[in-house]
């Protein structure tokens, strides 16, 4: 690729067809849903849709993926009973509090992308005890976005590159791909290669908007507490039967 495209850095480096992802990233939807089919209250969907997500970051370890990230709660999602954004509030609490220490001990990297605005002190506090204690672990990294919302994320960059700016730090020709998305809550992140969604819902509602731009879409049929290893598998190897072209021609092709 020539040095002077612009967008040299889209596919540089990054996985062929066939490889194995180097981050995963999935949108875990249908938990209310699965709750409505049982005649239990939605809130049961979550709590099954936290289980599920134990057993995923397992299989994504066990198959060797190094990046999971993890939709579960976003900046639309306040939209919601104020009951229904408190329990998943305390999911969050939840998990963070029994499974912080297993994480740290297996390698596992916590980073939680979103804003911190409007989250209660105690959700805060905790986001930011799990990313401190995990800070220098690389074996696997895990995020979760929660508060996140694609949009929110890119005018919170724009806003700090344009405050280094005010301050003479950088000029308007230091704003590149590259240094942009260093101002992103998923700095030194690569890129996802894969993008999942369940529950059979096929569209991006805000996620990763930035990040995604030449991710693979897999859209599965399975309501979130139902995912298993076996669906995380069946998602990577259909990524792998795909051809990433970046914008390029198919190899081999005269
Ligand atoms: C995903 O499940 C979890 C969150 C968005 C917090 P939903 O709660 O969206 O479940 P459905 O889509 O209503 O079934
Ligand atoms: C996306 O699911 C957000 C999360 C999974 C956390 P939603 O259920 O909120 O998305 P829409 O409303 O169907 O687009
Ligand atoms: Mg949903």
């Amino acid at each position: 690729m020539s040095s002077a495209n612009p967008a040299s850095h889209i596919g540089g480096g990054g996985p062929n067809s066939g490889d194995l992802p180097e981050h995963v990233a999935i949108i875990m939807d249908g938990n209310g849903r699965w709750a409505s089919a049982r005649g239990l209250p939605r809130s049961v969907g979550h709590e099954r849709g936290v289980e599920a997500l134990r057993k995923t970051v397992k299989s994504a370890q066990q198959i060797g993926l190094s990046h999971l990230t993890v939709f579960s709660f976003s900046t639309e999602n306040w939209r919601r009973p104020v009951a229904e954004v408190n329990a998943l509030f305390g999911l969050l609490k939840a998990y963070v509090k029994r499974d912080l220490s297993r994480l740290h001990e297996e390698g596992v990297r916590v980073r939680v992308l979103g804003t911190r605005k409007g989250l209660p002190q105690d959700v805060s506090d905790l986001v930011k005890r799990a990313e401190e204690t995990t800070e220098a672990n690389d074996k696997f990294t895990l995020c979760i976005a929660f508060n996140y919302g694609g949009r929110e994320e890119i005018l919170r960059a724009a806003q700090a590159m344009t405050a280094a700016a005010i301050k003479g730090e950088i000029s308007a020709d230091d704003i590149s791909e590259d240094s942009f998305a260093s101002y992103l809550d998923t700095a030194g992140l690569p890129d996802p290669d894969l993008v999942i969604r369940t529950s059979g819902e096929s569209r991006l509602s805000n996620f990763l908007i930035w990040q995604a731009a030449y991710a693979e879409l897999v859209f599965m049929d399975v309501l979130w507490p139902d995912f298993n290893g076996d669906h995380l598998s069946e998602a990577i190897s259909t990524f792998r039967q795909r051809e990433r072209r970046f914008g390029g021609v198919t190899s081999g092709a005269a």
